[in-house]
């Protein structure tokens, strides 16, 4: 079979398929149209091993003799004999190319089929390379044997480079969500494993190797992503020989798939970027893949429409659901210029506080006599859109749902816990739904469905607040059903109301991956508001997942969640480079501080459009104590446009007397730009507290011109900013 060459954006993979099976034996920089003869690829059989050369297959396999971690395990059962067909052997069978063009908004995809007829196992690998460079790849494994084979993984790997030497992923908790964690490659598998039944604070939204000490701007990366919301693997597998492999797959519960004669698996999608430009060239693929999604939510994908300013009213009133207090919100969020008022946990039956009501999805009469109805007409009134919260997935013991149907209640015993059955333990006094029951998935899909059916309801925050511990259904393990039927439920409520846009929220950014992503239209990245800590978090989140989808919200002066007390201004400048909200008591805001909120709010509406399609920059600035982030436009400006915002963020003091300068990168190099700082302004409310300095750098108070190069190359001396603190620039193209 020849050789398969898909190529996009800088990107190259190659496949060969000379072992007899399928093997990437290149997948990074663009090779050019012309390959070699590739069996000059042939490598040296060392002593001691096996009398073949050991491919590293798009399946590694056993049967090839890859001591590595397999792609496929798993056995078959026949006449009550478990164990048989523990070592398959694949052999490439079809390989096809789909050339760009024929697949409307793809790139370049390949099909290829592996079987091994004796075993009674066929697998078809779907390898797609989106027009921006990012590879998207799915194995399906059908069970053509004539009994059941019992699956227990499939995963979905790529080989890395030699160059790469150093593992990044992320890790995180609740509040603390997608922090960076490295170290160096050596022999032996680096595991991220993911049980929480759904993705997880900490699951590592990327897993990347690279060359030494790659960064933001600079190094070779090879980047993955696992696209699943419930249990998984990341890992990175360094065998004997020294090749790495990276990859994921699905982790599986015992027994959790077992394949019935003619059926079929299939693997999450992972998601994969190669980037000799550090880790910007790896978002610069998963952005163009999103913006290229016809349903993504923005103009750039053109037909959307702006991401509307949020208020969000759970830190301003929690549980305190009173029509006055929510009147008088609505009225304050009008006049600052909010368009979307999203009414947040506390309106259904019994809900006063975490203990009773979820699965009860009725509007509750004693707090709404006139159900939602008041509340929206107010909002609608004064020209916002209504958004609702939801926690479909959930239910309380202390609610009508799970005192009708306590058997739709999950957990490892086949029994409902009113016939003696075991649950899981609560957590945050809850439970999940067994949305495999159909019964069960019928009862939640026709509660929320009518919601959207009697109420306005432009915007549903879809919360789910809890891990899936010992989650079975009729006694055996079921998170992968139960993901695939929570995913039904978004699709098939999307389906019936196509204009409801939704937003993946899970204890904070407890779910974000590309599988909720493909079926949700933003993320609550964490219900952590202090802009110290969103600094990273949106920093890490936006790696993979472009600023409209990640929400940000100017939250309280001390955030409830750290006690930490910080200026508007840093709050603002935090929110800007996101899908920009507050939550927040506005009625509390007055005076200056109200002024300079509501020029922060016009600020965003200005340049929306910029930070929502353009490209992220991230510096990589030596001094520990400053961040320099900013988007700027996706193709050179005019003259007399906005060329780049970016933001200059302090987070500690420096160790120097003063910052000195700092570089500013992803300018067009022969375009002169004037830079201004734009906020905070002389005169704003927390102007004074920004900085400690005797006299600013020359620029500050009126501005300098200079080129995308001269910037790039020698930067501009930052003000002495107090810690906490941050300040706008934007450039103005001329
Ligand atoms: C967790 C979410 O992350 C919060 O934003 C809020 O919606 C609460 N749940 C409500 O219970």
């Amino acid at each position: 079979m020849d050789p398969l060459h898909l190529r996009s954006a800088g990107t190259s993979l190659v496949m060969s398929f000379d072992n007899g099976e399928a093997e990437v034996i290149h997948w990074g920089a663009d090779l050019g149209a012309a390959l070699p003869d590739l069996s000059i690829l042939g490598e040296p059989i060392p002593p001691s091993s096996v009398d073949a050369t050991v491919p590293a297959g798009l399946l590694p396999q056993a049967s090839s003799s890859w001591r590595g971690r397999p792609a496929l395990r798993g056995h078959r059962i026949s006449d009550g004999v478990s164990g048989l067909d523990f070592s398959v052997r694949l052999r490439a069978v079809k390989a096809s190319v789909v050339a760009t063009g024929d697949v409307p908004g793809k790139g370049t995809s390949a099909v290829v089929v592996q079987a091994d007829e004796e075993a009674g196992i066929t697998v078809e690998s779907s390898l797609t390379l989106h027009d921006g460079g990012l590879l998207e790849l799915r194995h399906t494994v059908t069970n053509t044997g004539s009994s059941p084979f019992q699956l227990d993984e499939l995963a979905t790997v790529l080989p890395v480079g030699p160059d790469a030497v150093e593992l990044l992923d992320l890790t995180g908790r609740w509040c603390r969500e997608r922090h960076p964690q490295r170290r160096s490659i050596q022999q032996g598998t680096w595991v991220r494993t993911g049980r929480h039944g759904r993705t997880g604070h900490d699951s590592s939204l990327l897993f990347a190797a690279g060359s030494a000490g790659f960064g933001n701007r600079h190094g070779k990366v090879w980047a993955t992503h696992l696209a699943w919301s419930g249990n998984h693997e990341q890992f990175a597998d360094t065998i004997a020989d020294g090749r790495t492999m990276i990859g994921g797959s699905e982790l599986l519960g015992s027994a959790e798939v077992i394949l019935e004669p003619g059926t079929s698996y299939t693997t999450p999608a992972l998601f994969a970027a190669y980037s000799d430009r550090g880790l910007d060239g790896i978002s610069e693929a998963f952005y163009s893949w999103f913006r290229a999604r016809p349903h993504h939510v923005l103009p750039a994908a053109g037909g959307g429409k702006p991401r509307p300013v949020v208020l969000n009213v759970w830190e301003a009133v929690y549980f305190d659901h009173r029509l006055d207090t929510l009147i008088e919100l609505a009225d304050s969020a009008a006049d600052l210029g909010v368009e979307r008022f999203v009414l947040d946990d506390g309106w259904f039956l019994g809900r006063r506080n975490d203990q009773a009501g979820l699965g009860d999805w009725y509007v509750d009469d004693a707090l709404w006599p006139d159900g939602l109805h008041p509340l929206i007409d107010a909002v609608n009134a004064r020209g916002m859109e209504f958004g609702l919260w939801v926690e479909p997935e959930m239910v309380n013991l202390d609610s009508d749902t799970a005192r009708a149907h306590p058997e739709w209640i999950v957990g490892p015993a086949s029994l409902s816990y009113k016939d003696g059955g075991r649950l899981a333990l609560p957590w945050r006094s809850q439970h999940i739904i067994d949305l495999v029951n159909p019964d069960a998935w019928q009862f939640i899909f026709d509660r929320i469905d009518s919601l959207l059916r009697e109420y306005k309801i432009s915007y549903l925050k879809w919360d789910q607040n809890r891990d899936l511990t010992e989650h079975g259904h009729a006694g055996r393990a079921s998170v992968h059903e139960q993901t695939l039927a929570a995913y039904r439920l978004f699709d098939e409520l999307r389906k019936a109301h196509p204009g409801v846009e939704i937003e993946s929220c899970s204890s904070g950014g407890a779910r974000v991956d590309l599988g909720i992503l493909e079926r949700t239209d933003r993320i609550w990245a964490s219900d952590c508001n202090d802009a110290l800590e969103r600094q990273t978090i949106q920093r890490w989140t936006g790696l993979v997942v472009p600023p409209e989808l990640v929400g940000g919200h100017v939250g309280p002066t001390t955030s409830h969640t750290t006690a930490r007390t910080h200026d508007l201004s840093f709050r603002a400048i935090t929110a800007l480079f996101g899908h920009f909200g507050m939550e927040w008591d506005v009625r509390e805001v007055q005076g200056p501080e109200r002024e300079e909120l509501q020029r922060f709010i016009a600020l965003y509406k200005e340049h929306r459009g910029l930070i929502h399609s353009g490209t992220m920059i991230r510096a990589d600035v030596p001094k520990g104590s400053l961040m320099l982030h900013g988007v700027v436009p996706a193709s050179s400006p005019e003259p007399g446009e906005t060329g780049g915002l970016f933001a200059v963020v302090s987070t500690g003091t420096g160790f120097a007397e003063q910052p000195g300068r700092i570089a500013i990168p992803g300018l067009v190099p022969e375009q002169p730009y004037r830079v201004e700082a734009i906020f905070p302004a002389p005169g704003d409310a927390d102007y004074g507290h920004t900085f400690t300095q005797t006299q600013p750098p020359a620029w500050l108070n009126s501005g300098a011109e200079a080129t995308g190069r001269f910037l790039a190359e020698v930067g501009l001396p930052m003000p002495i900013l107090n810690p906490e603190h941050a300040l706008v620039l934007k450039f103005t193209s001329l």
